[in-house]
């Protein structure tokens, strides 16, 4: 069992002045989580300390071939956590399909847990805002041959931030990508891979240059089904019942995703997790059973999306507002995760 040195920081910084202005992932605070892999001693050499940069070969493995993993959680105010746990068995399944050593989820969430509580300073306070944190894992060997690294750095990092879309939370503008895919059954769109988010960012970048916030992915095969967003599930109400993409290896398990799914249908919801057909999608819409829209991410939260354009097709969600459903999930949620409203699924712990 691997033992957390602690080491504080002599030189404590500056906290952001104005909770109103995070943003998101843009300020860091005082120390980080790092934990180091080699061939010889396993995982070792855990420590909490000051937030520093690397010092890392140009031939570390990360840098060519992308052998990294992520996952991306919260803290709120009063030191509580929303399903922690859940994360690392996720980042531990990540590491599994990406040839990454397994670690001890147990060890690494205290120590992530240790890591919160030394900079709960940061947590900030106003709605809508939280302490990001975004345990990764990448491969450090010098070594430019295609083949699983033997040493890995593992850090956490926290981030105080606010809401991920720059405008809060209004309903946001998506386009339905046709063109490029995001990922293919077998392949690695079912774990947290950076590589995934990179080759996302040439379709996104042309969506934002448009006036969109995000890209709704298709299926790689036919280019009709929805998948995701990329950093966010989505969900459709119709006539009532909640429809979701099925989880088939090509779509993230958002922890988001089930929590809404369990959310809705304690609420007598109807949730169908299965494959759902842009143009089935479009003809709801003209029909007027395309109720609302939503995204789900830990970062996104609960996100309405207003608008989405399919080819030159413009559907039109709810008038571009905030559905109920989606608001009273949205409220549901975050009560939980703030502790304003009972957790009776037991998803929260308080450090
Ligand atoms: C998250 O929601 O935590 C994500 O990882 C999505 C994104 C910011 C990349």
């Amino acid at each position: 069992m691997e033992q957390l040195e602690i080491k504080l920081s002599k030189h404590l910084k500056e906290k952001p002045k104005s909770e109103n202005e995070l943003g998101f992932g843009h300020i860091f605070t005082d120390h980080m989580f790092l934990m180091e892999h080699s061939a010889e001693k396993g995982w070792h050499n855990a420590v909490v300390k000051p937030f520093e940069d690397f010092t890392l070969s140009p031939a570390a493995a990360v840098f060519h071939y992308a052998q990294t993993i992520f996952e991306g959680l919260k803290a709120y105010p009063g030191l509580r956590m929303f399903r922690p746990w859940d994360n690392m068995a996720r980042l531990q399944n990540s590491a599994r399909r990406m040839c990454i050593p397994e670690f001890d989820e147990k060890f690494v969430l205290e120590a992530m847990y240790e890591l919160v509580r030394v900079d709960k300073d940061w947590i900030p306070k106003m709605e809508g805002t939280s302490l990001y944190i975004r345990p990764t894992i990448m491969a450090v060997d010098p070594f430019l041959g295609v083949h699983a690294s033997s040493s890995y750095y593992f850090f956490i990092i926290l981030s105080p931030s606010g809401f991920y879309y720059a405008d809060g939370v209004k309903p946001i503008k998506i386009f339905v990508e046709d063109t490029y895919v995001r990922a293919v059954i077998g392949g690695v769109g079912h774990i947290k891979a950076g590589g995934n988010y990179a080759a996302s960012i040439y379709a996104g970048d042309a969506a934002t240059a448009k006036g969109y916030a995000q890209v709704l992915w298709l299926d790689a095969h036919e280019h009709r089904f929805v998948e995701e967003v990329g950093s966010m599930n989505i969900m459709f109400k119709i006539n009532g019942e909640l429809y979701t993409p099925p989880l088939r290896g090509s779509v993230l398990p958002g922890i988001t995703r089930d929590s809404t799914i369990r959310l809705a249908k304690d609420r007598g919801i109807t949730v169908h997790e299965e494959p759902i057909a842009i143009d089935e999608l479009y003809k709801a819409s003209l029909d007027g059973s395309l109720e609302e829209v939503f995204g789900t991410g830990t970062a996104a939260v609960i996100s309405s999306v207003g608008e989405l354009t399919w080819k030159d097709k413009k559907i039109v969600v709810n008038g571009g507002k905030m559905g109920q459903l989606t608001q009273e999930l949205y409220d549901e949620l975050t009560g939980i995760q703030y502790g304003k409203r009972p957790d009776k699924f037991g998803w929260t712990v308080q450090l």
